[in-house]
């Protein structure tokens, strides 16, 4: 199917989300689509799928004009979306979120459709348990469940946005292979929105890049990554020699720990982290190491074991004593854990503010949060509402929240859905926390950040952890080996 889009715009109030976008997208091949944080890109992506309308421009499929009102309409006519943040139904079991948007007979026959979904995720390497709630999984699964959804409802022009932020190298395999051979045998059209250079130079045919709601660049692959980074800012952004901070305190001392939930459970975890340094862990989703931070954090209690902050053992708190402690959450599921869907920038630091007072001066916190709208290059404004934010500023306003001085963090995928610039940004805010004698424990799907941000890395395979290894003698084959619960 060939798409073409002719002078894309749509506005939020002042901002300019899409200004004038024309392109044609070929069937039969794979397109990158590529742009700083908030340069317009899923507002494009999401205007194609029918959850936006344009506020004028066309959209032809095949020659033919559309006008989409919803994503069904647009489903109907052949386009699919998977979007940044899951757009599916948390309190509603995996097989009933499976059967969503199919045309509504009386019965759902569950019987078929469990075979079908266990046969399509099988081939993509995917696992589910399909009684499980999907509050129960883990963003990357989500973002499975929502691939395999589509796949199932034959669309023809596929957009992935960000895709890959929650899945293991061996499932992105898979989930490529997939996309290649829908490509080459049934000539779809696939268009992948990400910020990982390496993926798109792996998986595209051809780049378009947009900045500020403009289309300005296209590449075609094989193309090397600084001309990639040149062509969306203009500029490579400097790449700085990270020093390590690592003191002889002890901070962190987990001793014997042992979570169980209903899913999973990890045991005899032993790991000491010193103050000033930096932690990875790796490993598939839903293998152990969210169960960690989780439990470090107060919001899940372990079965067994101690969790020594200092000395004293944390095990047992509540979040807000542990919170109060020094010790920061930021979870991967930003709109879910993170933020409030529907408060604004200024109502978050008032709900996030330690000191409890019965009468809100909104005055100090509207010049707050324009203090860290600057501080955190936030495109955005105090009065604006955290979801109309774009994936990269809610990352931002999620690291705008922290309190300070921290001892440690515990991060989720800190980078997740942000830009190479940006990303390089935050871990510059990080490594100044960790020269004032912070530690950071993370986990992150991105082998590369893991070895190239920590001083020591461990894996989860299925609630074991693994050995402990250098960062600077570690390579991504070892870690791979690690993560599949090899040795
Ligand atoms: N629903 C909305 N209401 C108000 N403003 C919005 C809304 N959606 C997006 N915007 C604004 O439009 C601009 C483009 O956002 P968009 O989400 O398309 O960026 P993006 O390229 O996908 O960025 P990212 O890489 O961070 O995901 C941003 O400035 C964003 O704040
Ligand atoms: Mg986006």
């Amino acid at each position: 199917m060939r798409v073409t889009l002719t002078d894309i715009r749509k506005h939020f109030g002042s901002v300019k989300a899409n200004d004038g976008i024309s392109l044609t997208l070929e069937p039969a091949r794979i397109y990158g689509l590529l742009g700083e944080n908030g340069a317009g890109k899923s507002t494009l992506m999401k205007i194609l799928s029918g959850y936006h309308q344009s506020d004028s421009g066309r959209i032809e499929l095949d020659g033919e004009h559309h006008h989409f009102t919803s994503p069904a309409q647009a489903l109907a006519a052949g386009v699919g979306m998977i979007y940044q943040d899951p757009l599916d139904v948390p309190t509603m079991r995996v097989i009933d979120n499976y059967l969503l948007g199919r045309d509504s007979k009386l019965r759902l026959d569950y019987e078929q459709a469990s075979q079908e979904l266990h046969i399509i995720a099988s081939e993509l390497g995917f696992e589910f348990d399909l009684r499980s709630y999907i509050d129960t999984l883990s963003l990357g699964e989500r973002q499975q469940l929502e691939l395999l959804r589509l796949l199932s409802l034959g669309a023809e022009v596929f957009i992935l946005d960000e895709p890959t932020t929650g899945i293991s190298a061996e499932q992105k395999e898979a989930l490529f292979a997939s996309i290649r051979s829908l490509v080459k045998d049934s000539s779809k059209t696939v268009i992948l929105v990400s910020h990982k250079l390496a993926e798109i130079q792996e998986l595209c045919d051809e780049v378009l890049v947009l900045r500020r709601g403009k289309l300005v660049g296209k590449a075609d692959i094989p193309c090397t990554t600084e001309e990639l980074v040149r062509v969306m800012f203009e500029e490579v952004p400097p790449r700085s020699e990270r020093v390590s901070h690592v003191s002889e305190t002890k901070l962190l001392e987990i001793g014997d720990l042992v979570i169980e939930t209903e899913r999973l459970t990890i045991r005899d975890i032993n790991l000491t982290i010193q103050a000033g340094e930096i932690f990875g862990l790796a490993g598939l989703e839903g293998s152990g190491q969210r169960l960690l931070l989780q439990s470090c954090a107060g919001l899940l209690h372990p079965r067994q074991g101690e969790i020594l902050l200092e000395g004293r053992d944390i095990a047992r708190w509540f979040y807000h004593r542990v919170k109060d402690a020094g010790v920061a959450y930021l979870p991967a599921g930003r709109l879910e854990e993170g933020l409030v869907a529907g408060l604004s920038i200024t109502e978050h630091l008032a709900l996030a503010d330690p000191r409890k007072s019965f009468m809100v001066d909104w005055r100090f916190f509207t010049e707050k949060a324009q203090e860290r709208i600057d501080q955190y290059q936030i495109v955005g404004r105090p009065e604006t509402y955290v979801d109309a934010l774009s994936g990269g500023n809610q990352q931002r306003a999620l690291f705008a929240l922290l309190r300070s001085p921290l001892k440690l963090l515990l991060l989720e995928h800190p980078t997740r859905g942000l830009d190479v610039r940006s990303a390089h940004w935050i871990w510059q805010l990080l490594f100044e926390q960790v020269a004032q004698g912070a530690s950071i424990l993370f986990m992150s799907a991105d082998l590369d950040e893991l070895i190239e941000r920590s001083d020591r890395i461990a894996a989860f395979s299925g609630g074991v952890m693994s050995r402990v290894v250098l960062a600077e003698k570690t390579t991504a084959e070892e870690l791979g080996y690690m993560i599949g619960g090899e040795e």
